[in-house]
């Protein structure tokens, strides 16, 4: 039986961006229909669209809307426009290397045009190639996530690593998908991933709405349910991995990490081979999103805090490698020496993974 998602975040309709509104779920399924690149940005920014795998092809169909409406024959003159284009989409968020990524391959594949015609249908092609590429890719990765999910197992996960982050049916969520498709029993422990509340708002929204058992937990509430040995894995989506295998994710990932470590429970992230970025030695160097304070003394735009109390809001923080057991790739497994096993699953090599640091 093959894996399917209904869900789509991203779509590319004859000459537009249809995204469906993920600050709008999980009250109602609306879409918003854009034909100016600067849109795109908003809504990336707003995190209407939003994870990695997400944001880097809608990024990439910004850029080619960018590029469709760029008004000369010149060449150079283009090519200098689309700059202009690529550098306020990569702008919108600098955590995810997905998006700045996405964006120079359509850069890349634009360059190869002979003229500005031939350039704006390449700028399209490569974008939907991008989306396919991370389809297939998704589904690969589900299958060797799967294999570590035991029958009858309760994985944990934060944020949402799902349907709605990627193209395809997800990384961690993808996993436990594939898993359940193989017949195995599976219930999903969901934080409710403060300040903006995907967990609750959109993980637990598309488990329950295929039947996998979701139970929703407070945040601060899973160093109890791990001592108390109800978590069999954890497992969560990345938003940049590091050549020695660091991990920026939602902000809160590093605690789980720390906390699974004292309990002996296994830590595993998934991630597609766009969100490995080998040009950043460890995590240090990963740039952490910060966001508006307003996201921390409010929920849902109600106020919690009083009035003038100050918040910081980092979006992601760094988990370093020594607390991950395995990093769940479309190419493999990679286990540590991630600094070798990273490198081989980019490169294509099939051996991926070195020791076993669980
Ligand atoms: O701020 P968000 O909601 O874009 O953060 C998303 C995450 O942290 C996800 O875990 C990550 O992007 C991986 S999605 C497959």
């Amino acid at each position: 039986m093959e894996l399917r998602c209904t869900v789509s975040p991203v779509e590319w309709r004859q000459d537009r961006v249809r995204i469906l509104d993920q600050t709008r779920l999980p009250w109602e399924q609306s879409f918003i229909e854009m034909r100016d690149y600067l849109a795109v940005a908003n809504a990336i920014r707003e995190m209407r669209v939003r994870g990695a795998p997400a944001i880097g092809v809608a990024g990439a169909y910004g850029a080619a809307l960018g590029a469709l409406a760029i008004q000369t024959e010149d060449r150079e003159a283009f090519l200098g426009e689309l700059h202009k284009v690529i550098y306020t989409l990569a702008a919108t968020r600098p955590t995810a290397v997905n998006l700045t990524w996405a964006l120079r391959r359509v850069g890349q594949a634009v360059s190869r045009g002979r003229d500005v015609l031939q350039m704006k249908s390449l700028a399209v092609e490569e974008a939907q190639k991008i989306q396919h590429e991370e389809e297939l890719a998704t589904e690969r990765l589900g299958r060797q996530g799967a294999d570590l999910i035991p029958d009858g197992a309760t994985v944990l996960t934060h944020c949402n690593a799902g349907a709605l982050a990627t193209c395809g049916c997800g990384t961690a969520l993808g996993a436990i998908r594939t898993a359940k498709l193989q017949g195995k029993q599976v219930r999903v422990l969901a934080t409710e991933t403060r300040p903006l509340l995907q967990g609750a708002r959109l993980t637990a929204w598309e488990l329950a709405q295929e039947g996998i058992p979701v139970t929703l937990i407070a945040d601060s509430a899973a160093g109890h349910f791990m001592s108390r040995g109800k978590v069999d894995c954890v497992i969560v989506g990345a938003d940049r991995v590091a050549a020695n295998g660091d991990v920026a994710n939602k902000v809160g990932t590093y605690s789980l990490a720390v906390l699974a470590a004292e309990n002996g429970v296994p830590f595993y992230v998934a991630a597609p081979l766009s969100t490995i970025d080998l040009t950043l030695a460890s995590g240090d160097q990963i740039p952490i999103e910060e966001r508006s304070p307003e996201e921390v003394t409010h929920i849902l735009g109600s106020r919690t805090a009083p009035e003038g109390v100050s918040a910081f809001n980092p979006a992601f923080d760094v988990t370093p490698s020594r607390y991950i057991t395995a990093i769940i790739t479309p190419a493999g497994i990679a286990r540590q020496p991630y600094i070798v096993s990273l490198r081989q699953a980019i490169e294509g090599r099939t051996q991926v993974g070195g020791g076993d640091n669980a």
